[in-house]
């Protein structure tokens, strides 16, 4: 059984691991088994994190990449096969989110946080399931969130980002199924990291979140670990188009008792 999770011998490129989400994914991947592949815009925020990769015994081979640079997107995936043959996992996690009421977001906001969530989750899992394709094999993971299912005030063009990320999942394993390579979605609920930070230091909005969250806390960094390692590893090798919630059950909608 516990051979369904083991990720030796597997290759797993996670964008945006310089920080946050990105980290928890890559960690788990790497004890798991993976070698890695790690990204940031800027090469010298990975070197705490390849350290720690590597004194689990596997290898982290740091990549600069911006997910809205064409370039950098193809130098990632020539530089993982120069490095190691092949990728068998990819998981999209480079995101922001920019906050604003809907009568004050610019084009730029909505060009910015849609060129990087959807365009570039897009053109990165294009590049790398060309590579998979070669092989007939291939887990490619995109990090979605609540709102790739329903609505939230103040980060609309985040929410377009996300309805399309699920969209585009869908597309590219109706696509892919053939050649062996299945494409999911993982849907964090609420994580404290830089992106949202600054929620998390609002008390009010900290209770209520958690009141409104079955399992009564938001998540904790091990939290994404098993669907991670689910996602990239042969026990799901059946399972494909799909969205899985890690969110306490946030989304189950009516949480608390009737008044
Ligand atoms: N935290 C949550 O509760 C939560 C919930 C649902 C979904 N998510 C999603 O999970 C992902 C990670 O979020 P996080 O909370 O860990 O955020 P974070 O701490 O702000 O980290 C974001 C990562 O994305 C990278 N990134 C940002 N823009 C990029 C670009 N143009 N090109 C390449 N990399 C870029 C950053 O790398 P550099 O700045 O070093 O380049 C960083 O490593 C995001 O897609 C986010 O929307 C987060």
């Amino acid at each position: 059984m516990q051979d369904l999770f083991d990720l030796s011998q597997r290759v797993a490129i996670v964008t945006g691991a310089s920080r946050g989400l990105g980290q928890y994914f890559g960690r788990a991947l790497a004890k798991a088994g993976a070698d890695l592949v790690i990204t940031s815009r800027d090469l010298s925020r990975l070197d705490e994190f390849r350290r720690e990769i590597e004194s689990l015994g596997r290898k982290a081979l740091p990549v600069q990449l911006d997910v809205r640079s064409q370039d950098d997107i193809e130098n990632m995936v020539r530089s993982a096969v120069n490095e190691y043959g092949r990728i068998d996992i990819l998981v999209n996690n480079a995101g922001l989110n920019i906050r604003n009421p809907s009568s004050e977001f610019t084009w730029e906001d909505w060009d910015t946080v849609l060129q990087t969530n959807l365009r570039g989750a897009f053109f990165c899992a294009q590049a790398v399931g060309r590579e998979m394709i070669k092989r007939n094999y291939g887990r490619i993971i995109n990090v979605g969130s609540c709102t790739c299912l329903f609505g939230m005030e103040g980060i609309a063009p985040y929410t377009a980002s996300r309805g399309g990320v699920l969209a585009v999942t869908r597309s590219l394993a109706a696509e892919w199924g053939k050649y062996g390579i299945t494409v999911n979605v993982l849907a964090p609920g609420w994580f404290k990291t830089a992106q949202n930070a600054v929620l998390y230091e609002n008390k009010q909005w900290l209770d209520y979140i958690t009141d409104r969250i079955p399992l009564k806390r938001p998540g904790q960094p091990h939290d994404l670990d098993g669907t991670v390692v689910f996602l990239a590893s042969d026990a799901s090798e059946y399972i494909t188009g799909q969205i899985i919630l890690v969110d306490g059950g946030f989304t189950t909608g009516a949480t608390r008792a009737m008044p």
